[in-house]
């Protein structure tokens, strides 16, 4: 299976919110990175829910090696808010996994992520969750922009919204925090709801997992299943749309994406749009520069992040059912 090209050693460090599709995001990651860990954020349950979860994740798969930091209990400026209508009341609903044993971290997710930019040349923030641990290390230590390589994360849409008509939930949970992370000058890979729901985990899709045959599989395909049945109750989508992964598996299978350079801003106020990423690409695939018209009107802002628009539905899939039957 293809892997990191041997001689680069790039490291990635995920912040999520496990939820379903974190977990897989783990899984997949764990096979063909190097992960040097995990930090977890308030999101699709509590901190304390999604940072048992991260836990409960780990001694699934057997990667209790990957240390796990936990983070910020709620958002820089709003209120929490959760997703229990999604992924349960546990974060994880569909199997009861046993309670873990694994330990955490001492550090502070925020000084964890700190602290591996220094350790790592090449480190990678994939987040999964609200941007809110991100932002915090950014604020705390400024100079985290010259050691980051890059941050790829799910979250925001060209398109529609989840949570709202406009924004999608990681933004929208909290959407200073990804204000600070798009205003940051760090490079950024975008995976929007526009793509992430083309990643439909159908029937059919999910019997592939189950049938690799494993106590793994079974389980995980079981807990994909309760994730799949909400999104049909709540959206009336068919599949489970498996949102998180697509930001490590652009690293290991770049070919799978189409990505475009564009100018992303959040909309912090918005009568009806806050928590929105306002996507620029009136003129993308022209250098993903600024452009000025006559009037001096901006025709179309600098970019200042590569936004994926389309993918191989099939090939990703392909690559998670692979990955799967790894474990
Ligand atoms: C995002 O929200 C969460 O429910 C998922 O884990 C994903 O990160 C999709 O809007
Ligand atoms: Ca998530």
């Amino acid at each position: 299976m293809p892997s990191q090209p041997k001689g680069i050693t790039v490291q990635f460090l995920l912040d999520c919110d496990p939820g379903h599709d974190d977990m897989l995001t783990i899984f997949l990651a764990a096979k063909h990175l190097d992960v040097v860990g995990i930090t977890t954020v308030s999101g699709n349950q509590s901190l304390e829910k999604t940072t048992r979860n991260a836990r409960r994740s780990v001694e699934l798969a057997g990667l209790t090696h990957i240390p796990i930091a936990k983070g910020l209990p709620r958002p820089l400026v709003n209120e929490v808010r959760y997703a229990p209508e999604i992924h349960g009341q546990s974060g994880l609903d569909g199997v009861a996994l046993p309670e873990p044993t694994v330990e955490l971290s001492p550090l502070h997710a925020v000084d964890f992520i700190i602290e591996a930019s220094h350790t790592y040349d090449e480190l990678v923030l994939v987040p999964a969750g609200p941007l809110t641990n991100i932002a915090a290390a950014l604020i705390k230590d400024p100079t985290l922009v010259e050691r980051v390589k890059e941050i790829s994360l799910m979250g925001g849409s060209m398109t529609y919204g989840g949570s709202t008509a406009a924004a999608e939930f990681n933004i929208y949970v909290d959407p200073e925090a990804a204000d600070v992370v798009f205003r940051s000058g760090l490079p950024i890979k975008m995976f929007g709801l526009n793509v992430t729901r083309m990643a439909s985990a159908t029937v059919e899709r999910l019997d592939r997992i189950r049938d690799i045959g494993t106590p793994f599989a079974r389980t995980v395909a079981d807990l994909v299943e309760f994730y799949r049945a909400s999104l049909h109750n709540v959206y009336g989508l068919d599949g489970a749309s498996i949102h998180d992964p697509l930001a490590v598996a652009v690293y290991i299978r770049p070919e799978l994406f189409t990505m475009q350079a564009m100018n992303v801003q959040i909309e912090l106020n918005g009568t009806h749009t806050r928590g929105m990423t306002v996507c620029d690409y009136r003129y993308v695939g022209r250098e993903g520069k600024g452009i000025y018209g006559e009037s001096g009107i901006i025709r179309g802002a600098e970019a200042n992040a590569e936004v994926a628009v389309d993918m191989d539905v099939d090939g990703f899939f392909d690559l998670l059912t692979d990955t799967l039957a790894l474990y």
